[in-house]
């Protein structure tokens, strides 16, 4: 039985939640491997809307193993309030999983976030202020807090005072702000052991022992290829691996044993925060997108930057995440226009560029090639089959598919569980 990686193709928010909720009832475990609660996922239940931002979007399907794996870092503040609100909805939490070595927020790494992004000004990179950067640099600083440390005070209070000697200074020095007490970020960090203690577990061991046992196994990316800290449009990039290979190093499941890699592409092309957006609208029609698409960040409430579909950046996302299936989303996004321009290159100084250029000046210089394929002025929503979509849809879906070199798998008609097209199975046949 597969392992399949599903991942975002572009700046986030394609859809990802919604993807892994229209697979959960075939798969068996849902691993969260970056990231932490920057993420927001939005899926919808029989009209009810559920907002996700740390839990893996399986924990919303009953048979699920929901997992958060070693390369999460949590904020345990919100990982309990996310846990409560979805219990006094009658949602299940207890099968929750978390590793005893993924990276703990601490208050300081919130406060840096914020506090640095101010101090950057016009260079900011539009964080989403949950301290993800700093936690993830306090893990390669070898300072970080990690879930296991909870569970030794000593170990927790040295390891604190340590990372504080030199935040503080930086802190206070700095940034002009007050030094952190160690003791009451200890405090704060043990209050939540009580709660914690049950979901937390050699992760990586359990689902090597699943994916023995065939089960299905799905590891779901926080973010996107674009905003990947390697592969993505570095600086304004997050500070963890969102493409495939994130999966491997972020859950333990070695690449061996990987099956298929599910890329979540959008229709149309958002981004938040800052940074290049070659394809981006500053008229009219990107106001009409955020609308009919509510394009507003399911985080921090930012209007999302829009822009025409870029497949540049569709065939990037193949290559390095090595995608076998993509899932289009939105669709319908488009019933109201009379044609769609899909950027198909880019002119950098008056040379044409197939693939993304691989120097940043490059890219923030790139103008997109459009190509217009004719729209379908009709209500898609309703869809099931390839077959029933308008024949321009049809042309629509092909036309991509031939450009970013894998398969249309999935194409979303509507943000309800219901509206979608399965033209393949992306579980393996
Ligand atoms: P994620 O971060 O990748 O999980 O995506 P978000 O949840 O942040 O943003 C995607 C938004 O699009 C959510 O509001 C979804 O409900 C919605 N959505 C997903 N697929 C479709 C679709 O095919 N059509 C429409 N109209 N909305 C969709
Ligand atoms: P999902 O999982 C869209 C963006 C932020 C900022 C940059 C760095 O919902 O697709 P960070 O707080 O991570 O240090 O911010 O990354 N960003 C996202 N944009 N969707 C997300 O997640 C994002 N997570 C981070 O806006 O530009
Ligand atoms: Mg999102």
């Amino acid at each position: 039985m597969p392992v399949i990686v599903l991942v975002g193709a572009q700046w986030g928010d394609e859809g990802k939640g919604k993807a892994t909720d229209l697979l959960g009832d075939r798969l068996d475990y849902v691993v969260k491997f970056n990231g932490g609660n920057n993420a927001g996922h939005t899926v919808v239940i029989d009209g009810e809307k559920y907002a996700l931002h740390l839990l893996p979007s399986g924990i919303l399907s009953p048979g699920v193993v929901p997992v958060i794996g070693n390369g999460v870092v949590v904020d345990l503040n919100v990982l309990f309030q996310e846990i409560d609100g979805l219990e006094a909805r009658g949602i299940d939490t207890s099968r929750l999983r978390i590793s005893a070595n993924a990276h703990v927020i601490a208050s300081y790494n919130r406060s840096l976030d914020k506090v640095s992004e101010r101090f950057l000004g016009a260079r900011r990179i539009g964080t989403t202020g949950r301290g993800i950067g700093p936690t993830y640099a306090d893990k390669m600083n070898r300072i970080g807090i990690r879930v296991q440390d909870l569970f030794d005070e000593s170990i927790l209070r040295q390891k604190v005072s340590a990372a504080l000697l030199t935040k503080n200074q930086v802190l206070s020095k700095i940034y002009n702000r007050s030094a952190v007490k160690a003791e009451e970020v200890v405090q704060e960090l043990l209050s939540y052991v009580d709660r914690l203690r049950p979901f937390v577990a050699d992760t990586a061991l359990e689902l090597s022992n699943a994916i023995d046992d065939g089960k299905v196994v799905l590891c779901e990316a926080g973010q996107a290829t674009l905003l990947d800290v390697d592969h993505g449009t570095y600086p304004f990039v997050t500070s963890s691996n969102a493409t495939s290979g994130g999966a491997c190093t972020g859950s333990g499941i070695p690449p061996t044993r990987i099956d298929r890699v599910v890329a979540v592409m959008k229709a149309f092309t958002t981004r938040v925060g800052e940074g290049p957006f070659p394809t981006e609208l500053h008229d009219e029609r990107g106001d009409y997108l955020r609308k009919v698409g509510h394009e507003y960040g399911t985080t921090t409430g930012r209007p999302r930057r829009i822009g025409w579909l870029d497949l540049v950046i569709g065939r990037y996302a193949q290559r390095i995440n090595g995608v076998t299936d993509f899932a289009l989303t939105k669709l319908d996004n488009y019933d109201g226009l009379d044609e769609i321009p899909v950027c198909v290159a880019y002119e950098v100084n008056g040379v044409r560029h197939d693939e993304m250029p691989v120097n940043q000046t490059d890219f923030h210089h790139a103008k997109p090639i459009l190509e217009t394929l004719p729209g379908w002025k009709q209500d898609i929503s309703g869809c099931r089959t390839f077959d029933e979509l308008p024949k321009e849809a049809q042309g629509f879906v092909e036309f991509v598919e031939q450009r970013i070199g894998a398969r249309i798998s999935i194409v979303g008609v509507g943000p309800g569980r219901e509206a979608v097209i399965e033209r393949h199975s992306v579980l393996g046949s």
